[in-house]
């Protein structure tokens, strides 16, 4: 039995700061972010956009009826959770409307949980060949303001419809998993943005690489002759490039055909948007999908998913005849064709000065440009609605602080 990805949709906020704005912020030559990180803008949530609007927004665009009638699981993947019980997912279920009879969990172990969640559902689908399942990967990635890691910053998340005959990508069974207990990147219960030790961090990842990868061919895997492309977690599009040289090193001749051209299409979209952690590698594959001007119908591609902390997975999917009549790439270019640039004060007070979300009660102003919004905390329950209408930038939001009653009124 064929299963994988019978749709897949991502979702990214309708404001981005450019880094060529932030290398100026900073003081240093842009090129440093434009070429030596390979990062061009960065994807700024409004202050009414969390972890649970940006995934329900991206599964709306999949949704149908039927479909709301008939998932029967939901697999929410996020390093950015709102509650410590409480399942974003749940949050998820009740904005899309989604059928009672259906379970659903979160996940977490950093960037790595999107692929521990997908394949989960592949293997419940294995058992259980009749179910739908939704999983989603939402991420809103953070670090202190002008630390060397800022210029990696983004948002978005990636819903992906997984069945048994996919339309999109048939997810193959062999698998390379390697986990190690580093302390390379984490974020502290206390803590909204990251912590991390970046030379650990890029040789966390490439050591996990190579031990992944081996462990995929020992598990029955494909050769890398058989990949013309291959797609990988993309913290910023620099580290793909460099992961790519790693893989080949590794993996001697059978990666000759390998060159920068077989990853650059898979790129496109997280530059333009950043890290997006558990979204990331889902976005990359998208970009890939959406980018590639050949047909891809029949091909085989690699994937290599990590998580810092760490867990790492390399696996393996064949792209499936006519799969592009199932794409939303119409939808991603639109998010990308109506994006707002933001100046320095919006993108100060959006990214590090948004209305708390730790009181009792707050209310939210309304930039959204999703279907969904965060609207309100009442009581310290998380109120979430349809978004009606936006506020506008240039009249609603002229100054560089927030002022929490102009928020209140406004909203
Ligand atoms: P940095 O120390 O600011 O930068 O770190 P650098 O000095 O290493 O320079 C970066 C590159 O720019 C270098 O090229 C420079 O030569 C070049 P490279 O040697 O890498 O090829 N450069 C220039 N190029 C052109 N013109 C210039 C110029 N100046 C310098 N004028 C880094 C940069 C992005 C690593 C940093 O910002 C960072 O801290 N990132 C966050 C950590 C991270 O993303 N780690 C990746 C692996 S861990 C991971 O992927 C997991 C994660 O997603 C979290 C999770 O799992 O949950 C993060």
């Amino acid at each position: 039995m064929k299963v994988g990805i019978d749709q897949i949709s991502f979702y990214t906020p309708g404001y981005y700061y450019p880094l060529e704005s932030l290398a100026c912020d900073h003081g240093i030559d842009p090129n440093k972010y434009l070429i030596g990180v390979g990062q061009e803008n960065m994807s700024v949530p409004s202050p009414d956009e969390d972890i649970v609007t940006m995934a329900a927004n991206a599964a709306e665009n999949i949704m149908t009826d039927e479909l709301r009638n008939s998932i029967t699981m939901v697999l929410l993947a996020t390093e950015s959770g709102v509650d410590r019980s409480k399942s974003a997912g749940v949050f998820v279920h009740g904005l899309l409307g989604l059928n009672s009879e259906c379970r659903v969990v979160e996940f977490k172990q950093a960037c790595y949980s999107g692929t521990a969640a997908l394949q989960l559902a592949c293997d419940s689908i294995r058992v259980r060949p009749n179910e739908k399942i939704l999983v989603i990967a939402s991420d809103i990635a953070k670090y202190d303001q002008k630390s060397s890691a800022e210029v990696t910053q983004g948002a978005g998340a990636v819903a992906m419809l997984i069945t048994q005959n996919p339309r999109i990508a048939e997810i193959h069974k062999e698998r390379g998993f390697f986990t190690a207990d580093v302390m390379d990147f984490f974020r502290p219960n206390h803590s909204k943005t990251g912590v991390v030790d970046v030379k650990l961090s890029l040789d966390a990842y490439m050591n996990a690489l190579k031990a992944s990868w081996k462990t995929y061919g020992n598990s029955g895997g494909k050769s890398l002759k058989d990949f013309p492309y291959v797609c990988f977690h993309q913290p910023f599009t620099k580290m793909a490039e460099k992961a790519l040289r790693v893989l080949k090193e590794v993996a001697g001749e059978e990666a000759d055909h390998l060159s920068k051209e077989s990853i650059s299409d898979s790129l496109i979209h997280t530059k333009n948007i950043g890290n997006t952690y558990t979204a990331s590698l889902y976005i990359g594959l998208s970009s890939l999908l959406d980018n590639n001007k050949t047909d891809m119908s029949g091909i085989d591609i690699g994937l290599y998913s990590y998580g810092s902390g760490s867990v790492a997975e390399f696996f393996s999917a064949t792209i499936v005849g006519g799969y592009k009549s199932s794409l939303s790439t119409k939808a991603h270019n639109n998010i990308f064709d109506n994006r707002i640039e933001l100046t320095q004060a919006q993108y100060q007070d959006f990214y590090y000065n948004p209305p708390s979300d730790a009181l009792e009660n707050q209310v939210f102003p309304s930039f959204s440009k999703g279907t969904y919004r965060l609207e309100k905390i009442e009581g310290f329950k998380r109120c979430y609605a349809k978004t009606n209408e936006t506020l506008s930038l240039l009249t609603d939001f002229p100054s560089n602080t927030y002022d929490e009653n102009e928020i209140k009124n406004a909203a």
